[in-house]
């Protein structure tokens, strides 16, 4: 019989997937703003405008409500885990064998750690668009340049994050986890040999 251990908590995937419904929707409405074809296909601009921004606070809140009301100490020691880069990691960004990972891959926690950022930064920058609309005085130079260019480095993440999510045969699998909670133990064994499941 296959053995499955615990990869992802209730908590860990409901955080990915509010984090992931929220990105893509607003991907879509600022796409609609960006992309002059798809303005004139959608018209109802200043629509589109307010769905933007009050998904984006919407967001950001969800986001932060998310470990506060769920599993507050796991998403603590997570914050921990994907914060720590030992030498192994080192070792595995320079393709250097034999590299054991623990429960994330130096990639992954480099993916962690972007999205966090760009999270930030797509606050901030956003914050700025709308006040700046409203008051000259937030109108600064750059700034809808710094929020096109997270865009921009943000996608490429996703379509490498998505290529390893649910094409590439060695590491789709990954999917199970992040959807029931658990992944095959020779599965984990291969891929995160130092990571000791409970
Ligand atoms: C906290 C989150 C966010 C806030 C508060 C926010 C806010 C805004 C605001 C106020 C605008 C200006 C809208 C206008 O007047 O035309 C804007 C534009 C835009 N946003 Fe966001 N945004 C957020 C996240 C995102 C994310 C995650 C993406 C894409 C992945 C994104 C992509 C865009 C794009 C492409 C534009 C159009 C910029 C342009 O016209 O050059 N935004 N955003
Ligand atoms: C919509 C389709 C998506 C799928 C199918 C997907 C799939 C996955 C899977 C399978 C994992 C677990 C990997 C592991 O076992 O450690 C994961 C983790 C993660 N996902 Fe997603 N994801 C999606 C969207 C997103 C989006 C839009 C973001 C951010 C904007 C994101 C950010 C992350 C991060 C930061 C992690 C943890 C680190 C990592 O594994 O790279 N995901 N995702």
């Amino acid at each position: 019989m296959t053995a499955y251990v615990r990869r992802f908590s209730r908590t860990e995937r409901i955080l990915h997937w509010a984090n992931a419904l929220g990105f893509l929707l607003l991907l879509a409405t600022g796409l609609i703003l960006y992309l002059p074809s798809l303005a004139v296909l959608v018209g109802r601009r200043p629509l589109i405008q307010d769905i933007h921004f009050w998904s984006g606070v919407g967001w950001v809140t969800i986001l932060v409500a998310i470990p506060l009301l769920g599993d507050r100490r796991g998403i603590a020691r997570l914050a921990r885990e994907v914060d720590r880069f030992d030498r192994d990691d080192v070792r595995w960004l320079l393709r250097r064998s034999p590299a054991p990972q623990g429960r994330f891959n130096a990639g992954q926690k480099l993916n962690t750690a972007l999205t966090a950022a760009f999270t930030l930064l797509f606050l901030v920058s956003g914050l700025l668009l709308w006040f700046g609309e409203r008051d000259t005085r937030f109108r600064l130079a750059g700034t809808v340049l710094l929020h096109d260019g997270v865009m921009y480095v943000a996608l490429v993440l996703l379509v490498g994050h998505l290529y390893l999510a649910v094409i590439h045969p060695a590491t789709r699998h990954a999917l199970r986890g992040i959807t029931l909670g658990t992944v095959r133990e020779d599965w984990a064994a291969r891929h995160h040999a130092k990571w000791r499941p409970e």
